[in-house]
């Protein structure tokens, strides 16, 4: 009580006319050490609930579950118990204070039972009450340990995203998501409850883009539209999370040498100190890391989806060209550039694909019968060879084929005698393609909307893409002919190995070497930035269009100089096809999954047995 010289009474009085306009962004708590936060709008509200009246003295929100049972009597609490802590995240025992059941009454527990008239939809699951009645559902709040994300993100329910006014302990941003038992999946809504995090390369409307550049998010104003990938995931019941680390410009940087506006994503696997490749680094970093993050969007222009993929043992895709149209998006090379997907469960992976590419996912389960291997391992020699070895005769065997080796540079110059080999001809074509795109889509808007708006100033840019963008214009070779070179190997290799079937797709499946668990430590200081030049098995799908999977097949131990103990890291193999058999490589993913063939991963220390990582135990 507020005391007033010369007035025993204190006054609150509503000025209409002056009043602000406070909105609420929603509320943090905390119950039982577990910080959750409620999204500003009430769900529901159940009037008349006097049974919890009291509750309230302690607090202004009290937790309770919403429970569905199909007759009288019929609720049993330590099942739902089992339930909940089985399926979702977010419940925990904390929420039993009180319960609102659907669908029966209730007799003999001990548990408050909420009645009151409802108004407004709730569905299973955790809610916070307030004392006038309003339901707020439950979020969960994780920090973002590996420095995954950019900035986190919540739907406002007009289609537009904000920041998430939350924080909690960790050192990184506050992530929240909803309870996974307020979602059933539906054909409309496939993906409804899947988590997704959405590299920040990808415009959210109502939220800034960075591309991996501070100047660049504070120098243009939050999006206006939201990337058509994004938007169908979104359709399809997504998500979205917030957006996550990208190396700048999406272009490739290693940790401790090149990123200087924004620090790589922690790998989470092995000793958690290893590079995690790039550019998609937050989105492989943090599916790797996070129980509670089911996808993460990327984008792989020359290896962006799969290197992150492979380094960190998942799925991961670079899908055929032109799959997803990609408005709103950061543009590398529009040539190259492809909206890929990194996932730990091949069939989650499988329906955000789906949803993502729509009528362009032809899905078939007619599968190649003839395997064509690129450099893969004969001998035994090593725990990745072994593994390597055997997942392909699993491979064969399931699908009865006749597999050989095949040699993509000598066949290259047994047919094509009078032109010069792959690594002669295609040197550059990579490098040529994203500079003089990037320079020209990127660069020259950038530095005149800075320039124009601090007077004649340069924003900062990292060494890469500064590096790789002065290569380019000192170049005398054009984008035409670094198109023309690229349509040459595509029309070859779609007419050599890499062949279309009515039948099965795709007349081949290729098949090459992942990564094989060898270390790249993240404090070692390497050589100033380079150009990627140079030919190699991952520019095969890059230049032919064709669509190139990453799939974890184990892990191979190593002596970890960060531990000075036996660490492992991930083995993962790569699948291609003709354009356009994306569809058929889902599909015979996941039926090798079904088959035993193909695991899950896991999140955490290590895929294949899970673990915290060592650097946050306890967490
Ligand atoms: C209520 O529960 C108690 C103890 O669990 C049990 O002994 C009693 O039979 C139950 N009564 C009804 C009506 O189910
Ligand atoms: C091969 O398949 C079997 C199941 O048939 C599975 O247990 C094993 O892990 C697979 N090995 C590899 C390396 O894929
Ligand atoms: C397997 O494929 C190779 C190369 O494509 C071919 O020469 C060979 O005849 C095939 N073998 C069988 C049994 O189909
Ligand atoms: C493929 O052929 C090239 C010659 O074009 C040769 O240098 C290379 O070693 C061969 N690769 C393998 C894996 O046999
Ligand atoms: C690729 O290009 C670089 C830079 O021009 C050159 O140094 C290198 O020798 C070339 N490699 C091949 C195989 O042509
Ligand atoms: C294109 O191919 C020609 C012929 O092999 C080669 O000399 C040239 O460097 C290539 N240019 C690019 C940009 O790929
Ligand atoms: C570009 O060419 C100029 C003039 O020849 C040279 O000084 C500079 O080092 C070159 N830059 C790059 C990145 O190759
Ligand atoms: C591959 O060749 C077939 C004809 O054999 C053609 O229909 C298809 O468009 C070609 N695809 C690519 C990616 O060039
Ligand atoms: C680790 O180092 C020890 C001692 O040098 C060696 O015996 C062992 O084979 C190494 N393990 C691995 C996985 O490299």
């Amino acid at each position: 009580m507020i005391s007033l010289r010369n007035s025993g009474i204190a006054f609150l009085i509503l000025v209409a006319n002056v009043q602000a306009a406070v909105s609420s962004t929603g509320f943090t708590v905390s119950l039982t050490d577990i910080d959750y936060f409620l999204p500003p709008k009430p769900v529901a509200i159940i009037a008349g609930c006097d049974q919890i009246k009291a509750a309230f003295a302690d607090g202004p929100f009290v937790p309770f579950t919403v429970v569905k049972i199909a007759d009288h009597c019929t609720l049993d609490v330590s099942s739902i118990t089992a339930k909940y802590t089985e399926e979702d995240d977010v419940w925990q025992e904390g929420f039993l204070d009180a319960l609102y059941v659907k669908g029966g009454s209730v007799c003999n527990i001990s548990t408050t039972v909420i009645t009151g008239t409802v108004s407004g939809e709730l569905k299973p699951g955790p809610y916070f009450i307030n004392a006038a009645g309003q339901v707020y559902e439950a979020w969960r709040l994780y920090s973002d340990v590996t420095g995954a994300f950019t900035e986190s993100a919540i739907a406002n329910g007009d289609g537009s995203y904000s920041v998430l006014p939350a924080g909690i302990m960790g050192q990184k941003l506050a992530l929240a998501v909803p309870s996974r038992l307020y979602f059933e999946k539906t054909n409309a809504k496939p993906l409804a409850g899947v988590r997704i995090g959405i590299k920040d390369i990808y415009d959210i409307k109502g939220l800034r883009t960075s591309n991996g550049n501070r100047a660049w998010y504070w120098l243009y104003p939050p999006a206006m539209s939201t990337a058509t990938p994004v938007q169908n995931l979104i359709n399809a019941g997504a998500i979205i999370v917030g957006k996550m680390i990208t190396s700048q410009f999406a272009n490739g940087e290693t940790a401790t040498a090149d990123w200087v506006d924004y620090h790589e994503s922690f790998n989470p696997r092995g000793d958690g100190y290893q590079d995690t490749s790039s550019s998609s680094a937050g989105g492989g970093a943090g599916t790797a890391a996070y129980a509670w993050l089911d996808v993460s969007l990327g984008s792989d222009t020359g290896g962006s989806v799969r290197g992150p993929s492979q380094v960190q043992g998942l799925f991961g895709n670079r899908p055929s060209h032109d799959l997803v149209t990609l408005e709103h998006t950061m543009p590398m090379a529009p040539v190259l550039d492809t909206a890929g997907l990194i996932a730990r469960d091949p069939l989650i992976w499988k329906a955000a694909a789906q949803a993502m590419y729509g009528s362009k996912f032809t899905a078939s389960n007619t599968y190649p019968s003839s395997i064509k291997t690129l450099a893969w391992p004969t001998e035994a020699d090593s725990v990745a060879n072994k593994l390597l070895i055997d997942f392909l005769a699993n491979v064969t065997d399931f699908l009865s084929a006749n597999t050989t080796a095949y040699n993509v540079t000598a066949s290259w110059e047994t047919d094509n005698p009078t032109l010069e080999p792959l690594s002669a001809m295609m040197n550059l074509t990579y490098a040529i393609l994203i500079t003089k795109q990037q320079t020209a889509l990127v660069r020259e808007l950038f530095l005149k909307d800075y320039a124009a708006k601090y007077d004649g100033r340069t924003p900062f840019i990292n060494p890469v893409p500064l590096a790789r963008w002065s290569w380019g214009d000192n170049q005398t070779a054009t984008l035409e002919e670094g198109i023309a070179n690229k349509t040459a190997f595509m029309a070859w290799a779609n007419s050599t190995f890499l062949t279309p079937s009515a039948e099965s797709c795709s007349e081949s499946l290729v098949m090459y070497v992942g990564s094989t668990g060898r270390t790249n430590y993240r404090n070692v200081y390497l050589d100033e930035p380079g150009v990627p030049l140079g030919w190699g098995n991952s520019r095969i799908s890059i230049f032919s269009e064709a669509p190139d999977f990453v799939v974890p097949i184990g892990e191979a131990p190593y002596n970890s100089t960060i531990t000075n103990h036996v660490e492992y890291l991930p083995v993962t193999a790569n699948f291609m096809a003709a354009k356009g058999c994306d569809g058929m490589l889902f599909s015979l993913v996941s039926d090798m999954h079904e088959a035993g063939i193909l695991k899950k991963a896991l999140a955490g220390k290590s895929g294949v047995t899970g673990g915290e990582t060592l650097y946050r135990r306890g967490l």
